[in-house]
Protein backbone atom coordinates (compact mmCIF):
# COMPACT_ATOMS: atom_id res chain seq x y z
CA UNK A 1 0.00 0.00 0.00
CA UNK A 2 1.16 3.46 -0.77
CA UNK A 3 0.35 6.70 1.18
CA UNK A 4 -0.71 9.38 -0.89
CA UNK A 5 -0.94 11.62 2.31
CA UNK A 6 -0.43 12.04 5.65
CA UNK A 7 -4.06 14.55 6.50
CA UNK A 8 -7.09 14.21 3.97
CA UNK A 9 -7.79 17.74 3.99
CA UNK A 10 -6.30 18.23 7.29
CA UNK A 11 -8.07 15.86 9.23
CA UNK A 12 -5.18 13.78 10.53
CA UNK A 13 -4.90 11.54 10.46
CA UNK A 14 -6.79 10.57 7.40
CA UNK A 15 -4.86 9.25 4.94
CA UNK A 16 -5.41 9.04 1.01
CA UNK A 17 -3.87 5.40 -0.27
CA UNK A 18 -3.49 3.36 -3.46
CA UNK A 19 -5.65 0.39 -2.87
CA UNK A 20 -4.89 -3.23 -4.29
CA UNK A 21 -6.50 -5.94 -4.74
CA UNK A 22 -5.54 -7.48 -1.35
CA UNK A 23 -8.31 -4.84 0.07
CA UNK A 24 -10.86 -6.13 -1.82
CA UNK A 25 -12.82 -7.50 1.11
CA UNK A 26 -12.69 -4.00 2.88
CA UNK A 27 -13.57 -2.68 -0.22
CA UNK A 28 -16.50 -4.73 -0.57
CA UNK A 29 -17.91 -3.41 3.19
CA UNK A 30 -17.51 -0.01 1.97
CA UNK A 31 -19.31 -0.85 -1.29
CA UNK A 32 -22.37 -2.65 0.65
CA UNK A 33 -22.63 -0.34 3.70
CA UNK A 34 -22.35 3.21 0.51
CA UNK A 35 -25.36 1.52 -1.99
CA UNK A 36 -27.16 -0.75 0.46
CA UNK A 37 -26.00 -3.60 -1.38
CA UNK A 38 -24.76 -7.28 -1.50
CA UNK A 39 -22.42 -7.78 -4.05
CA UNK A 40 -20.41 -10.31 -2.91
CA UNK A 41 -19.90 -14.07 -4.84
CA UNK A 42 -19.64 -14.28 -8.66
CA UNK A 43 -20.52 -10.48 -9.05
CA UNK A 44 -18.43 -8.98 -7.02
CA UNK A 45 -15.40 -11.64 -8.06
CA UNK A 46 -16.10 -10.21 -11.68
CA UNK A 47 -16.16 -6.87 -10.38
CA UNK A 48 -12.77 -6.83 -8.46
CA UNK A 49 -11.62 -8.45 -11.82
CA UNK A 50 -12.99 -5.35 -14.17
CA UNK A 51 -11.27 -3.16 -12.04
CA UNK A 52 -8.37 -1.32 -12.99
CA UNK A 53 -6.29 -1.25 -10.11
CA UNK A 54 -3.93 1.10 -10.78
CA UNK A 55 -6.29 3.82 -10.34
CA UNK A 56 -7.61 2.40 -6.92
CA UNK A 57 -7.43 4.72 -4.54
CA UNK A 58 -8.94 5.21 -1.33
CA UNK A 59 -9.19 7.17 2.20
CA UNK A 60 -7.78 5.37 5.52
CA UNK A 61 -8.75 6.22 9.35
CA UNK A 62 -7.39 5.09 12.70
CA UNK A 63 -9.16 2.11 13.95
CA UNK A 64 -8.48 -0.48 17.09
CA UNK A 65 -7.36 -3.23 14.99
CA UNK A 66 -5.44 -1.10 12.59
CA UNK A 67 -7.29 1.45 9.84
CA UNK A 68 -10.32 1.35 8.25
CA UNK A 69 -10.86 1.99 4.49
CA UNK A 70 -13.62 4.94 4.91
CA UNK A 71 -13.64 5.83 0.96
CA UNK A 72 -12.92 4.85 -2.59
CA UNK A 73 -12.81 5.35 -5.57
CA UNK A 74 -11.39 4.02 -9.26
CA UNK A 75 -11.43 3.89 -12.92
CA UNK A 76 -11.60 2.29 -15.87
CA UNK A 77 -8.83 3.33 -18.80
CA UNK A 78 -11.47 3.94 -22.32
CA UNK A 79 -10.19 5.17 -25.67
CA UNK A 80 -13.47 7.16 -26.54
CA UNK A 81 -14.47 8.59 -29.75
CA UNK A 82 -14.89 12.24 -30.25
CA UNK A 83 -16.28 13.81 -32.72
CA UNK A 84 -13.61 13.00 -35.50
CA UNK A 85 -11.21 11.52 -33.07
CA UNK A 86 -10.03 9.86 -30.27
CA UNK A 87 -9.19 10.66 -26.60
CA UNK A 88 -7.74 8.77 -24.00
CA UNK A 89 -10.04 8.55 -20.97
CA UNK A 90 -10.34 7.78 -17.38
CA UNK A 91 -13.70 6.12 -16.12
CA UNK A 92 -14.13 7.41 -12.45
CA UNK A 93 -16.36 4.94 -11.02
CA UNK A 94 -16.85 3.10 -7.51
CA UNK A 95 -16.87 6.54 -5.48
CA UNK A 96 -18.21 5.80 -2.28
CA UNK A 97 -17.23 7.54 1.26
CA UNK A 98 -18.54 5.74 4.16
CA UNK A 99 -22.10 7.45 5.30
CA UNK A 100 -20.61 8.35 9.14
CA UNK A 101 -17.22 9.88 6.85
CA UNK A 102 -19.15 12.37 4.77
CA UNK A 103 -19.01 16.03 4.63
CA UNK A 104 -15.05 15.76 5.72
CA UNK A 105 -14.11 16.47 2.28
CA UNK A 106 -12.95 13.02 1.39
CA UNK A 107 -14.59 12.93 -2.02
CA UNK A 108 -12.60 16.12 -2.69
CA UNK A 109 -9.61 14.88 -2.19
CA UNK A 110 -10.41 11.29 -3.82
CA UNK A 111 -10.77 13.76 -6.63
CA UNK A 112 -8.11 15.44 -6.58
CA UNK A 113 -6.21 12.52 -6.43
CA UNK A 114 -8.26 11.25 -9.44
CA UNK A 115 -6.94 14.18 -11.86
CA UNK A 116 -3.33 14.01 -10.40
CA UNK A 117 -3.64 10.53 -11.90
CA UNK A 118 -5.42 11.26 -15.57
CA UNK A 119 -2.39 13.76 -15.68
CA UNK A 120 0.29 11.23 -14.87
CA UNK A 121 -1.40 8.87 -17.29
CA UNK A 122 -1.54 11.07 -19.72
CA UNK A 123 -5.65 10.89 -19.84
CA UNK A 124 -6.85 14.27 -20.54
CA UNK A 125 -10.37 13.40 -20.39
CA UNK A 126 -12.17 11.89 -17.47
CA UNK A 127 -15.97 10.75 -17.35
CA UNK A 128 -18.65 9.48 -14.98
CA UNK A 129 -22.14 8.09 -14.48
CA UNK A 130 -23.71 10.09 -11.40
CA UNK A 131 -25.86 9.05 -8.76
CA UNK A 132 -26.81 12.33 -8.18
CA UNK A 133 -26.59 14.39 -11.34
CA UNK A 134 -25.57 17.57 -8.18
CA UNK A 135 -22.17 16.17 -6.49
CA UNK A 136 -20.02 16.98 -9.97
CA UNK A 137 -20.20 19.97 -11.34
CA UNK A 138 -18.46 21.82 -8.34
CA UNK A 139 -16.04 19.47 -9.56
CA UNK A 140 -15.44 20.91 -13.51
CA UNK A 141 -17.61 18.18 -14.98
CA UNK A 142 -20.22 19.28 -17.08
CA UNK A 143 -22.92 17.56 -18.40
CA UNK A 144 -21.58 15.90 -21.74
CA UNK A 145 -24.42 13.59 -23.10
CA UNK A 146 -28.45 12.83 -22.21
CA UNK A 147 -30.38 9.88 -22.45
CA UNK A 148 -34.35 9.45 -23.02
CA UNK A 149 -35.79 5.79 -21.48
CA UNK A 150 -39.24 5.19 -22.77
CA UNK A 151 -41.94 2.56 -22.04
CA UNK A 152 -43.05 1.24 -25.22
CA UNK A 153 -46.45 -0.11 -25.24
CA UNK A 154 -46.44 -3.78 -26.35
CA UNK A 155 -47.49 -3.65 -30.01
CA UNK A 156 -46.84 0.13 -30.94
CA UNK A 157 -46.64 0.64 -34.84
CA UNK A 158 -43.44 1.48 -36.22
CA UNK A 159 -42.90 2.63 -39.88
CA UNK A 160 -41.94 0.16 -42.00
CA UNK A 161 -38.50 -0.33 -44.15
CA UNK A 162 -37.88 -1.65 -47.81
CA UNK A 163 -36.71 -5.27 -47.42
CA UNK A 164 -33.19 -5.67 -46.48
CA UNK A 165 -30.79 -7.99 -48.44
CA UNK A 166 -29.12 -9.40 -46.95
CA UNK A 167 -32.34 -10.61 -44.57
CA UNK A 168 -32.18 -10.15 -40.86
CA UNK A 169 -32.11 -13.44 -38.93
CA UNK A 170 -32.70 -13.13 -35.43
CA UNK A 171 -32.19 -15.90 -32.62
CA UNK A 172 -34.33 -15.91 -29.31
CA UNK A 173 -31.55 -17.90 -26.58
CA UNK A 174 -30.98 -17.29 -23.09
CA UNK A 175 -28.11 -15.14 -22.32
CA UNK A 176 -25.00 -16.77 -21.18
CA UNK A 177 -20.84 -14.87 -21.82
CA UNK A 178 -20.21 -18.65 -23.15
CA UNK A 179 -22.36 -18.37 -26.00
CA UNK A 180 -22.73 -14.71 -26.64
CA UNK A 181 -19.88 -12.71 -25.54
CA UNK A 182 -18.09 -13.09 -28.83
CA UNK A 183 -21.19 -11.64 -30.32
CA UNK A 184 -21.36 -8.73 -27.99
CA UNK A 185 -17.49 -8.34 -29.11
CA UNK A 186 -18.31 -8.26 -32.59
CA UNK A 187 -20.87 -5.94 -32.40
CA UNK A 188 -19.26 -3.36 -30.13
CA UNK A 189 -16.19 -3.75 -32.64
CA UNK A 190 -17.79 -2.45 -35.55
CA UNK A 191 -20.14 0.02 -33.56
CA UNK A 192 -16.89 1.82 -30.91
CA UNK A 193 -13.94 1.60 -33.18
CA UNK A 194 -15.73 2.65 -36.65
CA UNK A 195 -15.10 6.14 -38.11
CA UNK A 196 -19.04 6.62 -37.69
CA UNK A 197 -18.56 5.83 -33.55
CA UNK A 198 -20.87 7.94 -31.41
CA UNK A 199 -18.46 10.33 -29.17
CA UNK A 200 -18.57 9.24 -25.64
CA UNK A 201 -19.22 5.56 -26.80
CA UNK A 202 -17.35 3.41 -23.84
CA UNK A 203 -16.34 -0.32 -24.02
CA UNK A 204 -16.66 -3.39 -22.34
CA UNK A 205 -13.38 -4.56 -23.99
CA UNK A 206 -12.14 -6.21 -20.47
CA UNK A 207 -13.68 -9.42 -20.95
CA UNK A 208 -14.57 -9.23 -16.78
CA UNK A 209 -17.07 -6.21 -17.93
CA UNK A 210 -18.38 -7.93 -20.82
CA UNK A 211 -18.98 -11.12 -18.17
CA UNK A 212 -20.96 -8.57 -15.92
CA UNK A 213 -23.10 -7.76 -18.63
CA UNK A 214 -24.95 -11.50 -18.25
CA UNK A 215 -25.10 -11.29 -14.61
CA UNK A 216 -27.89 -9.97 -12.39
CA UNK A 217 -26.98 -6.60 -10.80
CA UNK A 218 -28.29 -8.39 -7.26
CA UNK A 219 -29.66 -10.89 -5.16
CA UNK A 220 -33.34 -8.86 -5.92
CA UNK A 221 -32.87 -9.94 -9.52
CA UNK A 222 -33.01 -13.63 -8.68
CA UNK A 223 -36.73 -13.74 -8.84
CA UNK A 224 -36.74 -12.90 -12.43
CA UNK A 225 -36.12 -14.97 -15.40
CA UNK A 226 -32.79 -15.19 -16.50
CA UNK A 227 -31.03 -12.69 -18.73
CA UNK A 228 -32.48 -13.34 -22.56
CA UNK A 229 -30.84 -12.50 -25.56
CA UNK A 230 -31.99 -11.16 -29.26
CA UNK A 231 -29.20 -11.78 -31.54
CA UNK A 232 -29.66 -10.49 -35.18
CA UNK A 233 -27.00 -11.05 -38.22
CA UNK A 234 -26.93 -10.95 -41.74
CA UNK A 235 -25.32 -13.20 -43.66
CA UNK A 236 -23.84 -15.28 -41.10
CA UNK A 237 -22.19 -12.41 -39.03
CA UNK A 238 -23.58 -10.75 -35.90
CA UNK A 239 -25.13 -7.29 -36.59
CA UNK A 240 -27.30 -6.84 -33.99
CA UNK A 241 -27.69 -7.86 -30.15
CA UNK A 242 -30.62 -6.82 -27.05
CA UNK A 243 -30.32 -8.04 -23.76
CA UNK A 244 -33.88 -8.47 -21.97
CA UNK A 245 -35.72 -10.04 -19.03
CA UNK A 246 -39.47 -10.32 -18.97
CA UNK A 247 -40.99 -10.14 -15.13
CA UNK A 248 -44.02 -12.44 -16.26
CA UNK A 249 -46.68 -10.30 -14.46
CA UNK A 250 -50.41 -10.90 -14.73
CA UNK A 251 -53.46 -8.33 -13.88
CA UNK A 252 -55.96 -11.43 -12.98
CA UNK A 253 -56.12 -13.10 -16.72
CA UNK A 254 -54.41 -10.28 -18.76
CA UNK A 255 -51.07 -10.47 -19.40
CA UNK A 256 -49.33 -7.25 -17.94
CA UNK A 257 -45.36 -7.71 -18.29
CA UNK A 258 -42.37 -5.59 -18.72
CA UNK A 259 -39.39 -6.72 -20.92
CA UNK A 260 -36.71 -4.41 -19.37
CA UNK A 261 -33.71 -4.24 -22.23
CA UNK A 262 -30.29 -3.87 -20.68
CA UNK A 263 -28.44 -2.83 -23.88
CA UNK A 264 -29.39 -2.97 -27.07
CA UNK A 265 -26.96 -2.21 -30.01
CA UNK A 266 -27.24 -2.96 -33.83
CA UNK A 267 -24.39 -1.97 -36.60
CA UNK A 268 -27.51 -1.02 -39.22
CA UNK A 269 -30.87 -0.14 -39.73
CA UNK A 270 -32.43 -3.05 -40.55
CA UNK A 271 -30.84 -5.48 -37.97
CA UNK A 272 -32.14 -2.62 -35.48
CA UNK A 273 -35.78 -2.11 -36.81
CA UNK A 274 -36.16 -6.17 -36.56
CA UNK A 275 -34.04 -6.35 -33.37
CA UNK A 276 -37.07 -3.64 -31.63
CA UNK A 277 -40.13 -5.46 -34.07
CA UNK A 278 -39.50 -8.40 -31.87
CA UNK A 279 -38.94 -6.66 -29.01
CA UNK A 280 -42.17 -5.00 -29.13
CA UNK A 281 -44.25 -7.85 -29.92
CA UNK A 282 -42.86 -10.48 -27.79
CA UNK A 283 -46.17 -12.34 -26.44
CA UNK A 284 -47.62 -11.81 -22.81
CA UNK A 285 -45.67 -8.45 -22.54
CA UNK A 286 -47.73 -5.48 -21.99
CA UNK A 287 -45.14 -2.98 -22.28
CA UNK A 288 -41.12 -2.39 -23.28
CA UNK A 289 -38.38 -0.74 -21.50
CA UNK A 290 -35.90 0.64 -23.22
CA UNK A 291 -32.34 1.11 -21.40
CA UNK A 292 -31.25 5.41 -21.79
CA UNK A 293 -31.21 6.08 -25.63
CA UNK A 294 -29.30 9.08 -27.16
CA UNK A 295 -32.21 11.35 -28.28
CA UNK A 296 -31.34 10.65 -32.17
CA UNK A 297 -31.73 6.97 -31.65
CA UNK A 298 -33.26 5.26 -34.61
CA UNK A 299 -35.76 4.06 -33.00
CA UNK A 300 -37.44 7.82 -32.41
CA UNK A 301 -37.96 7.66 -36.47
CA UNK A 302 -39.57 4.42 -36.54
CA UNK A 303 -42.20 4.67 -33.35
CA UNK A 304 -45.37 6.02 -35.16
CA UNK A 305 -45.99 7.82 -31.25
CA UNK A 306 -43.29 7.75 -29.16
CA UNK A 307 -45.00 10.01 -26.90
CA UNK A 308 -47.03 7.26 -25.82
CA UNK A 309 -44.04 5.77 -24.61
CA UNK A 310 -43.42 8.31 -22.34
CA UNK A 311 -40.12 9.27 -22.18
CA UNK A 312 -37.68 10.64 -19.51
CA UNK A 313 -34.97 12.74 -20.37
CA UNK A 314 -31.49 11.60 -17.86
CA UNK A 315 -27.98 12.80 -17.61
CA UNK A 316 -25.85 10.27 -18.74
CA UNK A 317 -22.12 10.86 -19.05
CA UNK A 318 -20.44 13.82 -17.26
CA UNK A 319 -17.04 15.23 -18.83
CA UNK A 320 -14.07 17.10 -16.94
CA UNK A 321 -11.08 18.13 -19.21
CA UNK A 322 -8.03 17.57 -16.74
CA UNK A 323 -6.20 18.84 -19.07
CA UNK A 324 -7.80 21.46 -21.62
CA UNK A 325 -5.01 21.91 -24.71
CA UNK A 326 -4.59 18.21 -25.08
CA UNK A 327 -8.19 17.54 -24.74
CA UNK A 328 -9.32 20.08 -26.90
CA UNK A 329 -6.64 18.80 -29.49
CA UNK A 330 -8.01 15.22 -29.36
CA UNK A 331 -11.18 16.06 -31.78
CA UNK A 332 -12.05 17.39 -34.83
CA UNK A 333 -14.15 20.42 -35.45
CA UNK A 334 -17.06 20.52 -37.91
CA UNK A 335 -15.95 23.91 -39.51
CA UNK A 336 -13.17 25.92 -39.44
CA UNK A 337 -12.52 28.08 -36.43
CA UNK A 338 -9.60 30.10 -34.74
CA UNK A 339 -10.56 31.32 -31.27
CA UNK A 340 -9.53 32.60 -28.19
CA UNK A 341 -11.55 31.14 -25.45
CA UNK A 342 -10.54 32.15 -21.58
CA UNK A 343 -11.54 29.04 -19.48
CA UNK A 344 -11.75 29.16 -16.05
CA UNK A 345 -10.94 26.41 -13.53
CA UNK A 346 -10.96 26.46 -9.57
CA UNK A 347 -9.18 23.61 -9.29
CA UNK A 348 -6.63 22.79 -11.95
CA UNK A 349 -4.91 26.20 -11.66
CA UNK A 350 -2.60 25.82 -15.29
CA UNK A 351 -6.12 25.22 -17.17
CA UNK A 352 -7.52 28.82 -16.20
CA UNK A 353 -5.68 30.65 -19.20
CA UNK A 354 -6.81 32.08 -22.59
CA UNK A 355 -6.62 29.42 -25.13
CA UNK A 356 -6.05 29.66 -29.01
CA UNK A 357 -7.91 27.05 -30.72
CA UNK A 358 -7.49 26.78 -34.06
CA UNK A 359 -8.37 23.61 -35.96
CA UNK A 360 -11.27 22.45 -38.43
CA UNK A 361 -12.31 18.73 -39.86
CA UNK A 362 -8.35 17.74 -39.97
CA UNK A 363 -7.13 18.51 -37.16
CA UNK A 364 -6.80 21.13 -34.27
CA UNK A 365 -3.82 22.81 -32.63
CA UNK A 366 -3.97 24.82 -28.99
CA UNK A 367 -1.76 27.26 -27.94
CA UNK A 368 -1.84 29.57 -24.36
CA UNK A 369 -2.40 33.16 -25.31
CA UNK A 370 -2.63 34.47 -21.75
CA UNK A 371 -1.32 32.53 -17.65
CA UNK A 372 -4.70 34.22 -16.88
CA UNK A 373 -8.33 33.84 -18.03
CA UNK A 374 -8.23 37.21 -19.38
CA UNK A 375 -11.97 38.53 -20.92
CA UNK A 376 -9.82 41.87 -22.57
CA UNK A 377 -7.79 39.27 -24.93
CA UNK A 378 -10.27 36.67 -25.37
CA UNK A 379 -13.24 35.83 -27.88
CA UNK A 380 -15.36 33.84 -25.63
CA UNK A 381 -14.85 33.29 -21.83
CA UNK A 382 -16.58 29.93 -19.83
CA UNK A 383 -15.88 27.82 -17.25
CA UNK A 384 -14.28 24.44 -18.12
CA UNK A 385 -17.15 22.68 -16.44
CA UNK A 386 -19.26 24.33 -19.62
CA UNK A 387 -16.03 23.08 -22.02
CA UNK A 388 -16.94 19.86 -20.18
CA UNK A 389 -20.73 20.45 -22.40
CA UNK A 390 -19.89 21.20 -25.31
CA UNK A 391 -16.24 18.50 -25.73
CA UNK A 392 -18.77 15.64 -27.28
CA UNK A 393 -20.81 17.56 -28.68
CA UNK A 394 -23.92 17.15 -26.68
CA UNK A 395 -25.00 20.58 -26.03
CA UNK A 396 -24.68 23.10 -28.13
CA UNK A 397 -22.73 27.03 -27.43
CA UNK A 398 -25.20 28.78 -27.98
CA UNK A 399 -28.24 26.91 -25.37
CA UNK A 400 -24.87 28.06 -22.76
CA UNK A 401 -24.62 31.14 -23.85
CA UNK A 402 -28.93 31.51 -23.56
CA UNK A 403 -28.38 30.54 -19.97
CA UNK A 404 -25.68 32.93 -19.41
CA UNK A 405 -23.09 30.50 -18.83
CA UNK A 406 -20.59 31.54 -22.14
CA UNK A 407 -19.70 35.22 -22.78
CA UNK A 408 -19.46 36.18 -25.91
CA UNK A 409 -17.06 39.46 -26.55
CA UNK A 410 -16.01 39.21 -30.26
CA UNK A 411 -19.73 38.97 -32.18
CA UNK A 412 -19.77 35.59 -34.52
CA UNK A 413 -17.58 34.01 -31.69
CA UNK A 414 -20.56 32.50 -30.46
CA UNK A 415 -22.13 31.19 -33.99
CA UNK A 416 -18.51 29.86 -34.67
CA UNK A 417 -18.14 27.99 -31.78
CA UNK A 418 -21.70 26.40 -31.78
CA UNK A 419 -20.93 24.93 -35.29
CA UNK A 420 -17.63 23.83 -35.03
CA UNK A 421 -18.14 22.05 -31.12
CA UNK A 422 -21.34 20.39 -32.76
CA UNK A 423 -21.10 16.68 -33.50
CA UNK A 424 -22.78 14.86 -36.10
CA UNK A 425 -24.22 11.87 -33.88
CA UNK A 426 -25.52 12.34 -30.51
CA UNK A 427 -23.14 11.55 -28.01
CA UNK A 428 -23.66 8.25 -25.72
CA UNK A 429 -22.80 4.68 -25.05
CA UNK A 430 -25.09 1.81 -24.04
CA UNK A 431 -22.07 0.31 -21.78
CA UNK A 432 -22.61 2.64 -17.96
CA UNK A 433 -19.87 2.04 -15.84
C1 LIG B 1 -21.54 11.67 -2.58
C2 LIG B 1 -20.41 11.31 -1.62
C3 LIG B 1 -19.33 10.57 -2.40
C4 LIG B 1 -19.86 12.61 -1.02
O1 LIG B 1 -18.71 12.33 -0.23
P1 LIG B 1 -18.18 13.34 0.91
O2 LIG B 1 -16.84 12.87 1.36
O3 LIG B 1 -19.22 13.52 1.92
O4 LIG B 1 -18.00 14.69 0.09
P2 LIG B 1 -17.09 15.93 0.51
O5 LIG B 1 -17.16 16.12 1.99
O6 LIG B 1 -15.73 15.78 -0.07
O7 LIG B 1 -17.85 17.10 -0.21
C5 LIG B 1 -17.35 17.69 -1.36
C6 LIG B 1 -18.41 18.63 -1.90
O8 LIG B 1 -19.48 17.88 -2.49
C7 LIG B 1 -20.71 18.30 -1.94
N1 LIG B 1 -21.60 17.14 -1.89
C8 LIG B 1 -21.41 16.01 -1.19
N2 LIG B 1 -22.42 15.16 -1.39
C9 LIG B 1 -23.29 15.78 -2.23
C10 LIG B 1 -24.53 15.40 -2.80
N3 LIG B 1 -25.09 14.22 -2.55
N4 LIG B 1 -25.14 16.28 -3.63
C11 LIG B 1 -24.57 17.49 -3.89
N5 LIG B 1 -23.39 17.88 -3.38
C12 LIG B 1 -22.76 17.04 -2.55
C13 LIG B 1 -20.37 18.85 -0.59
O9 LIG B 1 -21.36 19.77 -0.14
C14 LIG B 1 -19.04 19.51 -0.83
O10 LIG B 1 -19.24 20.76 -1.46
P3 LIG B 1 -18.31 22.03 -1.14
O11 LIG B 1 -16.91 21.52 -1.02
O12 LIG B 1 -18.53 22.89 -2.32
O13 LIG B 1 -18.83 22.56 0.12
C15 LIG B 1 -20.89 10.41 -0.47
O14 LIG B 1 -21.96 11.03 0.19
C16 LIG B 1 -21.35 9.03 -0.93
O15 LIG B 1 -20.57 8.10 -0.92
N6 LIG B 1 -22.63 8.90 -1.32
C17 LIG B 1 -23.21 7.65 -1.78
C18 LIG B 1 -22.51 7.09 -3.00
C19 LIG B 1 -22.48 8.05 -4.15
O16 LIG B 1 -23.43 8.73 -4.45
N7 LIG B 1 -21.33 8.10 -4.80
C20 LIG B 1 -21.13 8.88 -5.98
C21 LIG B 1 -21.10 7.91 -7.10
S1 LIG B 1 -21.22 8.63 -8.67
Amino acid sequence: MSFLSEAVNGIAPGRLVRLDRGRDQEMLEVDELVWSDRLEGERWRLAVEALDFSWAIGVDLPAADGVRLSAMASALSFDVPTPGGRVAAAGLTWVGVRPECRGRGFLRALIARHFADCRERSAPVSMLFASQMAIYGRFGYGLGSTGARLRVPGGAAMRGLPKPTPPVDVRFETASFEAHGPVVEAVDRRLGLGPGARPGWTDVAAQARRRLLFKDEGPKDAALEPWRILVASRAGQPTGYALVRRDGKWDGWVADGTATVRVFQAVDPPSGHELWRQLLTLPLVANVETPPLPLDDPLFAWLEDWRSARPVVIDREHVRLVDVPAALGARRYAVTLDLRLAVQDRLLGDNAAVWRLEGGPDGARVTKVADLADDAVADLTLDVRELGSLYLGGLSATALAGAGLIAEHTPGALAVANRAFSSERAPGTPHDF
